[in-house]
């Protein structure tokens, strides 16, 4: 019907990337349907900013329980809430952690992606207009040399790079055998205040705010000679959209164009708050990888000229961001601290 709004589904609501494509969708007047997995803590807290209950008017986000794992959910959902675009964000996302859940991975990053693309076949069969973006990775370049763009042959490192690898491919056989609208993003890595805390960004801004405050004196890393493309993730979503809004489906490399090592992102979180990190940073071999990915530095020319898209956030100020929010955690722990409470921190064992 005209001017009725549009309506989009969102696996892997609840991430990163999950709450910030929620929150650009929103803000242009789309409902908003989003897959929760069960869980016995509440998951939802990246959600918290935009998430009213069901029952108060006027509400256009909605979560459904569902799982990667179990086809049979992704075809309800998408009977039941009837999406124009489908954006596929759910993974086992951790590199480090797919090497000890290598076929639990594989199967919701993989087999996941061939589950809910068999759903929209289905769906699309019964005469609907629905478009689909996957979330693929610059990890899937893996060992190809820098700079990677839409041509690079993949050579993916860990049981996760080589599950999104096949995400990839079924995506495109799907695109080039059914004619579905279907769209691959090569996304570089991208970060902010709410990437998960054992990603290495957040989990050093993370420590090295309470080095600051006093509330810790170490902080155990892996391998620090790796180069990232580091982006903004709210920039990132972005692409996303802009890529279901073309005239026709392609996949698109997304990236700033520059790379750091982790030594330099510790060197510039390092400097913000005075610290000297030698002093603090202790290696520990359990969070090196049996294969490392050495460099990822993108070009995203395409995106540029195709999309018109350009990151707005740049390497100095992403970090900035992340440490100034991550000291006003730092200072409400110690606030708490000085009050008498225990101030719980996470188990980072797998980050
Ligand atoms: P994230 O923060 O780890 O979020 C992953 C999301 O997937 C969470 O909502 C998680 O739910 C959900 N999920 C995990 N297993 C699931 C399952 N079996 N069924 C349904 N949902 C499941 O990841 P992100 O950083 O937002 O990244 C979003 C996507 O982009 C992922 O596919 C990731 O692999 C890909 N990617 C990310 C980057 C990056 O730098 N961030 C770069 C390239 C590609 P819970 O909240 O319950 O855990
Ligand atoms: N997580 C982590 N923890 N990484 C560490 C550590 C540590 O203690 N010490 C060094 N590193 C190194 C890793 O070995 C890697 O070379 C680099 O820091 C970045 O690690 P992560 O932040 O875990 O990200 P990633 O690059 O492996 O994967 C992220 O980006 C991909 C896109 O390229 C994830 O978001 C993936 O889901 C995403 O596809």
């Amino acid at each position: 019907m005209a001017g009725s709004p549009r309506v989009a589904l969102i696996t892997g609501i609840t991430g990163q990337d999950g709450s910030f494509l929620a929150e650009l969708l929103l803000a242009k007047g789309y409902i908003v349907h989003g897959i929760v997995r069960r869980a016995s803590t509440f998951n939802t807290e990246r959600l918290d900013a935009i998430y009213a209950d069901p029952h108060e008017r006027g509400t256009r986000l909605y979560l459904h329980y569902g799982d990667l794992a179990d086809g049979a959910s992704l075809r309800k959902i998408l009977e039941h809430t009837k999406p124009s675009e489908i954006y596929n964000l759910a993974a086992q996302s951790h590199v480090r952690v797919s090497f000890d859940q290598a076929q639990y991975t594989a199967d919701v990053v993989g087999t996941g992606t061939l589950r809910l693309l068999e759903a929209m076949r289905e769906y699309a069969a019964a005469g609907r207009e629905v478009r689909f973006y996957q979330a693929g990775s610059s990890e899937m370049f893996g060992a190809s040399a820098p700079p990677q763009n839409e041509d690079t042959p993949f050579y993916p490192r860990s049981p996760y790079a080589v599950a999104k690898v096949a995400a990839h491919w079924f995506a495109k056989n799907y695109r080039e055998g059914y004619k579905l609208f279907i769209c691959n993003g090569i996304l570089f890595n991208h970060e902010s205040p709410r990437r998960g805390e054992t990603f290495v960004t957040r989990k050093i801004t993370r420590a090295l705010t309470r080095i600051k405050l006093g509330l810790q004196d170490k902080i155990y890393l892996g391998y620090l000679d790796s180069r990232r493309d580091w982006g903004y993730a709210g920039d990132y979503v972005e692409a996303m959209w802009l890529m279901l809004q073309q005239s026709e489906p392609d996949d698109y490399v997304v990236a700033t164009g520059n790379s750091y090592s982790v030594r330099e992102f510790l060197d510039v979180a390092a400097g913000l708050l005075g610290l000297e990190w030698t002093k603090h940073v202790e290696t520990d071999p359990r969070y090196l990888r049996p294969t490392e990915v050495e460099a990822l530095c993108g070009d995203p020319s395409k995106a540029r000229a195709k999309l018109g898209w350009q990151p707005k956030v740049g390497f100095e100020q992403l970090v900035a961001m992340m440490v100034e929010h991550d000291l006003e955690l730092a200072r409400q722990e110690r606030t708490l601290a000085a009050a008498g409470h225990k101030v719980v921190t996470r188990g980072l064992s797998h980050g």
